[in-house]
């Protein structure tokens, strides 16, 4: 069934739970270091105001226990900076205040309420009925006309704030779920040839997205990097030294060096491996030809090298599409973030460009690459999107 979206809902006047995902990362004093997600919102959050609703956000941010589990308090008061529309923060989500502080509202009028995940039912996963049995959705759902999931980058779970309230309201796609169900689960039909640079260091996770692009007949080329490509190398019979391979082991990733070589028997002619690597020597980047490997003991590969960032490049610009998934090499340090900078920028000259992963898009706005035609707000959403999952707290919306 189709899902309805903010076009199939009358908005004037309703209450409405909105649930979004800014989960984002914090500074040491709990600020926001970067609002990427929040911003990602503001179309979804200014239509619903505009168009005189009455907006409860709901959201999450952080894990129980973990040091970025924190209230939502700053970021209520970044999303007022950020709207034309009063914002207003309450620290209760669904009791007597939390209802409250949702019937005080007038027309085009915001409450944020707190982080779901305060309260431990919210940390479970449940099937859409009994999630709807949970004290949040119970507590909640009497207050609210219908419910909005704009979270794509949580909707690979199946929590209450996710697939409970919309058993019991009537539920609609925000703007951005909307987009990235659109192109995510659109990749079918996108220009061809297709080609999915997958690198990172989540092996597991990008094997999957390799298998299922190939099994399916998605991908017309494979171009691995990042950790995964070095995966690929030892699978392939490359000796890459002690430093890389002993990362690999740490990681627990050893067994995927068979999961790789087994994708090389069944589909070696779409995967590409590196043709060099860039290390560290002397304190400066270093570059070595695949052939020439392995490194002096101690060195690890920590990036593509120049050779490599050519000969994919000619592969991403031009017709056809590009999938982004996983950083090239250590972005983050300024010796190893050429390989990633440059192929990325190469990949904007494509005809169609998608990114996909949290941490793709944080290398891109590290950078400030411009001009891909979808960057996703998902991070594992967006991974599991790309291997084909159906996802929760989508399923739930087609009713
Ligand atoms: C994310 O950051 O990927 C989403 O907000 C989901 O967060 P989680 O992995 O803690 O469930």
């Amino acid at each position: 069934m189709a899902i309805q979206t903010l076009d199939d809902l009358a908005v004037q006047g309703t209450t409405l739970g909105v649930r979004i995902d800014i989960n984002s990362p914090l500074t040491d004093d709990g600020d926001l270091a970067d609002d990427a997600r929040l911003r990602a919102h503001v179309d979804t959050l200014s239509e619903l105001l505009d168009r005189g609703g009455r907006v409860a956000v709901l959201a999450h941010q952080g894990r129980p226990g973990g040091d970025q589990f924190s209230p939502l308090r700053t970021h209520a008061d970044r999303l007022d900076e950020l709207l034309d529309a009063p914002v207003g923060y309450t620290d209760a989500t669904f009791s007597s205040d939390a209802r409250r502080a949702v019937e005080g509202l007038g027309d085009g009028e915001a409450v944020v309420l707190e982080n779901t995940r305060f309260y431990s039912e919210e940390y479970m996963e449940f099937p859409p009925e009994r999630a709807a049995e949970t004290h949040l959705v119970e507590g909640l759902a009497p207050a609210l006309d219908a419910y909005v999931n704009d979270a794509f980058a949580a909707a690979h779970r199946s929590q209450p704030s996710l697939v409970g309230l919309p058993v019991e309201l009537p539920g609609y796609a925000g703007r951005v779920m909307e987009r990235e169900l659109d192109v995510l689960g659109g990749m079918e039909g996108t220009p061809e040839p297709r080609t999915y640079v997958v690198g990172g260091a989540k092996v597991p996770d990008s094997l999957a997205v390799v298998e299922s692009v190939l099994d399916r007949g998605l991908a017309d080329a494979v171009l691995t990097t990042g950790v995964v490509a070095n995966v690929f190398l030892l699978a392939d019979g490359v000796d890459l030294g002690d430093a890389s391979a002993d990362f690999i082991y740490e990681q627990g990733y050893w067994d995927e060096i068979d999961r790789a070589a087994d994708l090389l028997a069944e589909h070696g002619d779409r995967i590409r491996l590196p043709e060099d690597v860039a290390v560290e020597r002397d304190g400066d980047r270093h570059e070595i030809r695949v052939a020439d490997l392995p490194p002096e003991e101690g060195e690890a590969a920590m990036d593509i090298g120049a050779a490599t960032v050519e000969a994919y490049g000619e592969t991403v610009t031009g017709p056809g599409t590009v999938v982004l998934n996983g950083p090239a090499g250590v972005f983050e340090d300024e010796t190893f973030a050429d390989g990633t900078r440059r192929l990325f920028e190469t990949a904007t000259d494509a005809e169609y460009s998608v990114v996909g992963g949290g941490d793709t898009a944080a290398a891109i706005r590290r950078f400030g690459i411009e001009g891909f035609d979808h960057v996703s707000t998902g991070g594992g959403a967006a991974l599991a999107m790309l291997t084909g999952e159906r996802l929760p707290a989508v399923e739930v919306l087609r009713g």
